[in-house]
C-alpha cells in the first residue's frame, strides 16, 4: 500500500503552508536548531517508534534499544529520528490494553505518516504493543521493520525456578488454596519479575515477537534474546541498518506480507502453544494487509503442526531457554516442511534463504523439539463452533485438562468481571461440574478483557480442584492455563447467544468435534431475546468511538473504518 506522497527524507509529507519550497526551508531551519546541516538532511530518514514509559517496566531499557537503533541506521547512513507514541503496559492500563490497541495503532499509524521518514524501525514488546505497531504500519504503507523489547530474565523464590506470569497465576491459585501464607506470597511477588523486559514465558508479548519474526518482519533471531542482553541490542543495531535497507529498496509492507507469511506465522503460533490473543491480533494485522485470514485457518494449521516448544504455560522452560536453544530461527527450521519457504522478509531475503545457514536443533537441548519428536500432539488451539457461538470461539487445548474437554455441566453466570467478584461466595454453590459464564466482556462489551480465565472458587480450590470448564466473550492472558473457551461471536453485548444462557441451563464443550453449545430450544432461546435489552454506550470520548466501530472477536476486533 503505497503512501501516495511524493519526495524522499525531510521532503516527505510536507506541512501544508500552500508554498513546498517554502516548507522545505522551515523544516532545514528548526532542524538546524537540532544540529542537522545539509549533509544530514540529503541521507534517508529512519523514524524510531519508542515506547519507553514509566508506567511500561516491559520496555525499561528502550532508551538504550533507541541508541542501537540509531547507530545502526547511522552506520548504514541513514539520519535516526526517533519519536514518541502511546505507550500500553499490561498490568498498570485499565480496564484492559485491548481497549486501547486500536487507538494505540492509530496513533502509530498517523505519525509514521504525518511525519517524514523513509522507513521506520518500531519499538515494541509489552502484549499490544506490538500488533498495534504492526496494524499502524501495515497502514501507513512505509517500509518497516519490529524490534521488540524481548522477554526479562527468570527469578527464583526458595530454589524454585519462576517467572511471569504463568507462575504468578501458579502461586496466586496455591495462595487462594490456602498452601502459602501472606509471607511467602509478599515474598514470591518480589521475585517473579526479575529484570525489565516482558514476560518471559509463551505469553502474548513472546508469542507475538515469534510470530511477527515468522512473518519476516524482525531481523533473523529478533524474537528472543533477553532484554538485559548484549544480544538484544545487537539486534537493535541490525534493525536499525536493516531500515536503512529498506528506505533504499523501498520494500513496502505489501511486499512482504502475503497469505502464506500469515500461515507461516499461524504454524509457528501452533507449535509455541502459543497465546490466544494472537490469534485476535494475527486476524487484525491480515485485515489491514487485505489478506484473507479466517479462524479456521487457525484450526486447519493447529491440526496439522505439534507442539515443539517447551515454554510455559504448555511446557515447563522459559524464553531464554528457547533463546539458548538457538530461538526462532531453529524453530522455523525444523518447521521447515511445514512452512512456505518463498515469503519475503526485511531482510529482502526469502525465508527459506535464511534458514539456509540456520543449524538444525541441537540434541543437547530440549527446548526446540523436532516435528519427529515433538513435546505434544497436534491441535494445540482449536476453534469451536455451534449455538452458543455461531461465529466461532477459541480454546487453547494444549493448556487444558483432557479429562475436561469433553464436558457437559450446568451454567453458572456471572455478568461482568466485575460480579465475578463473587465467585467465592459458597450461596452460589458451585460444583466443579458447573460451566462458569462470563459474559459482556467483548470487544463491545468492556474492550474484551484478559477476565476468561476465572478462578476456581475457593471453597472448590481448597478441596483440591483445579480446573472447571469456563467459557465466555473475553480473552485470557497467554500466561493463563486451563479448560478456558474464549472469543465466542456474537459477543453478549450484541446479543449473541451468550446474553441468553441462564443459571442452570446446560453447556456441552466437545473440542475433538469443535463444538460449544447450549443445550436449550430454539424457540425458547427466541422468547428469551425478545426479553433482551442492548447496554447502554459509554456517553463520549474514545470509548464511544470503540463502542460503536469495534469488529467481532473473529473478524480480529480492529475498528471498521480502518
Ligand atoms: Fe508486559 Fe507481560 S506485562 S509482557
Amino acid at each position: 500500500m503505497a503512501t501516495g506522497d511524493e519526495g524522499k527524507g525531510i521532503e516527505r509529507h510536507l506541512t501544508s503552508y500552500g508554498d513546498r519550497e517554502f516548507s522545505k526551508y522551515m523544516r532545514r531551519a528548526f532542524l538546524a536548531s537540532a544540529g542537522y546541516d545539509r549533509h544530514d538532511l540529503d541521507r534517508p530518514i529512519v523514524g524510531i517508534v519508542d515506547t519507553s514509559s514509566d508506567y511500561n517496566t516491559c520496555h525499561r531499557q528502550m532508551p538504550e534499544m533507541v541508541q542501537a537503533v540509531k547507530r545502526g541506521v547511522l552506520e548504514a547512513g541513514g539520519l535516526p529520528l526517533a519519536f514518541p507514541t502511546i505507550s500500553l503496559h499490561e498490568i498498570l492500563t485499565a480496564p484492559t490494553t485491548m481497549l486501547f490497541r486500536n487507538l494505540a495503532a492509530m496513533d502509530t499509524e498517523e505519525m509514521i505518516r504525518a511525519q517524514p521518514m523513509d522507513a521506520v524501525v518500531l519499538l515494541g514488546g509489552c502484549d499490544k504493543t506490538v500488533p498495534a505497531q504492526i496494524m499502524g504500519a501495515i497502514s501507513a504503507g512505509v517500509p518497516f521493520v519490529s524490534a521488540v523489547a524481548g522477554p526479562m530474565l527468570t527469578g527464583s523464590w526458595r530454589g524454585q525456578r519462576l517467572g511471569a506470569c504463568t507462575d504468578c497465576r501458579r502461586f496466586w491459585a496455591q495462595y487462594r488454596a490456602g498452601e502459602l501464607t501472606d509471607t511467602e506470597i509478599r515474598e514470591v511477588e518480589q521475585s517473579l519479575c526479575a529484570t525489565g523486559g516482558t514476560c518471559m514465558v509463551m505469553g502474548t508479548a513472546s508469542t507475538m515477537a515469534a510470530v511477527t519474526e515468522a512473518l519476516g518482519l524482525t531481523v533473523p533471531g529478533g524474537a528472543a534474546p533477553p532484554h538485559p542482553s548484549g544480544e538484544r541490542l545487537l539486534r537493535c543495531v541490525e534493525s536499525g541498518r536493516c531500515a536503512v535497507r529498506l528506505a533504499e529498496t523501498g520494500l513496502c509492507p505489501s511486499d512482504i506480507l502475503s497469505r502464506e507469511s500469515f500461515l507461516n506465522a499461524l504454524t509457528v503460533l501452533a507449535a509455541l502453544g502459543g497465546s490466544t490473543n494472537a490469534i485476535v491480533h494475527l486476524l487484525a494485522m491480515a485485515r489491514r494487509a487485505g489478506i484473507a485470514l479466517t479462524l479456521d485457518d487457525f484450526d486447519r494449521t493447529a491440526a496439522k503442526t505439534p507442539l515443539l516448544v517447551d515454554c510455559k504455560p504448555a511446557g515447563m522452560g522459559y524464553m531464554e531457554d528457547l533463546h539458548r536453544a538457538g530461538g526462532v530461527p531453529v524453530l522455523l527450521r525444523e518447521l521447515m516442511p511445514l512452512l512456505h519457504l518463498d515469503t519475503m522478509t526485511v531482510t529482502c531475503k526469502t525465508l527459506g534463504a535464511l534458514l539456509a545457514d540456520v543449524p538444525a536443533a541441537g540434541a543437547w537441548q530440549t527446548t526446540i523439539r523436532t516435528l519427529e519428536n515433538p513435546l505434544g500432539p497436534t491441535g494445540a488451539l482449536a476453534v469451536l463452533h455451534g449455538s452458543l457461538c455461531p461465529d466461532g470461539a477459541v480454546i487453547k487445548a494444549a493448556a487444558a485438562t483432557p479429562a475436561l474437554m469433553k464436558h457437559r455441566g450446568p451454567a453458572v453466570i456471572f455478568e461482568s468481571a466485575e460480579d465475578a467478584q463473587r465467585i467465592d461466595d459458597p450461596g452460589l454453590a458451585i460444583t466443579p461440574d458447573h460451566v462458569m459464564i462470563l459474559r459482556n466482556c467483548g470487544p463491545v462489551g468492556a474492550g474484551m478483557p484478559e477476565a476468561g480465565c476465572l478462578p476456581i472458587p475457593k471453597y472448590l480450590a481448597v478441596q483440591g480442584v483445579k480446573d472447571m470448564v469456563r467459557v465466555s466473550d473475553a480473552r485470557m492472558s497467554g500466561t493463563a492455563y486451563g479448560t478456558v473457551a474464549l472469543h465466542c461471536a456474537p459477543e453478549a453485548a450484541v446479543g449473541g447467544p451468550l446474553a441468553l444462557v441462564r443459571n442452570g441451563d446446560k453447556i456441552e464443550l466437545n473440542v475433538e468435534e469443535r463444538r460449544l453449545d447450549l443445550l436449550v430450544e430454539p424457540a425458547e432461546l427466541e422468547r428469551r431475546r425478545s426479553e433482551w435489552a442492548s447496554p447502554a454506550k459509554p456517553e463520549r470520548g474514545w470509548r464511544r468511538l470503540h463502542v460503536e466501530h469495534v469488529l467481532q472477536a473473529n473478524l480480529g476486533a480492529d475498528m471498521a473504518f480502518l
